[in-house]
């Protein structure tokens, strides 16, 4: 414990100086949309793939400074229910990266005591995703520590209208009355309802959008936005995400 106070009052540098971060004021759930893998490819004259499997190797890095410095949730865009408009062969590419990724990680997740789990529709997957991704949540069940939550064949608003339909077989069997749809009946029934939401928004490449990604969850999220492409992007940009999040005063409609 010691040791990790140490780490989270160290110093980091990066681009934009040298950010500290808090102990007490360290977002407890941190979601990142991970953008810009094809754009990296493209400057470095390489197929879009590869794009891909650089930015797989940095969720190594991110996991690990995630869990350093005591974030509780780590949530990761890492398939959307939109990206099957893609060529076949980097729908196919990207369906091969959790198994890879898991191959790989999988010790060092358990040795971190983290916790796999999973968001948006996991039956329409290639069999072979299917098994990967369900073998890690299931081998990871009994860890205690940072929830690593893959958002994987995930739309916002898909969970939204699932959670709509929930709700009305409820109402249509006599189990609840619509006078009783209370925020919390409807985030129970969304993909997050054991998760607190999101207190910092991440997304890399320089887009300034939301592209379907937790639209209730973020409500009240401080979003944080950078030109780094995800490849790029490392430990010292989550510090400096986290150094400008403590700056933020979070109000939530309030004075
Ligand atoms: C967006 O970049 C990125 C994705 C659609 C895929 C993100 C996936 C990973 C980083 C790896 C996932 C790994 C695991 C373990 C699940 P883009 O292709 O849209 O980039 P562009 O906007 O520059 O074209």
């Amino acid at each position: 414990m010691l040791e990790k106070l140490t780490k989270w009052k160290s110093s980091f540098s990066s681009q934009e100086g040298t950010n500290e971060i808090d102990d007490i004021n360290v977002p407890r759930h941190i979601a990142i949309i991970m953008d810009g893998n094809g754009r990296w490819a493209k400057q470095k004259g390489l197929p879009r793939i590869a794009g891909h499997r650089e930015g797989m190797k940095v969720i190594n890095k991110v996991v690990r400074k995630a869990d350093d410095l005591g974030v509780e949730i780590l949530t990761l865009y890492a398939f959307s229910t939109e990206n099957w408009k893609r060529p076949k062969t980097e729908v196919d590419f990207l369906m091969k990266l959790p198994e890879r990724f898991l191959n790989k990680e999988l010790p060092m997740l358990m040795e971190k005591n983290v916790k796999v789990r999973l968001m948006g529709t996991i039956e329409n997957l290639p069999e072979h995703t299917k098994r990967a991704v369900t073998k890690a949540v299931k081998d990871t069940e009994q860890n205690t520590g940072l929830i690593l939550n893959f958002a994987l064949n995930y739309g916002s608003r898909f969970e939204l209208m699932e959670a709509v339909k929930k709700i009305a077989n409820q109402i249509e069997s006599g189990s609840l009355s619509a006078e009783d749809i209370t925020e919390s009946v409807l985030k129970e029934n969304l993909m997050t309802a054991e998760l607190r939401d999101p207190d910092l928004l991440i997304r890399t490449s320089g887009e300034i959008r939301l592209s379907n990604f937790m639209l209730w969850q973020v409500a009240y999220s401080e979003f944080w936005f950078t030109d780094v492409l995800w490849p790029d992007f490392d430990e010292h940009h989550l510090v400096e995400a986290i150094a400008v999040y403590q700056k933020r005063v979070r109000r939530y409609g309030g004075v």
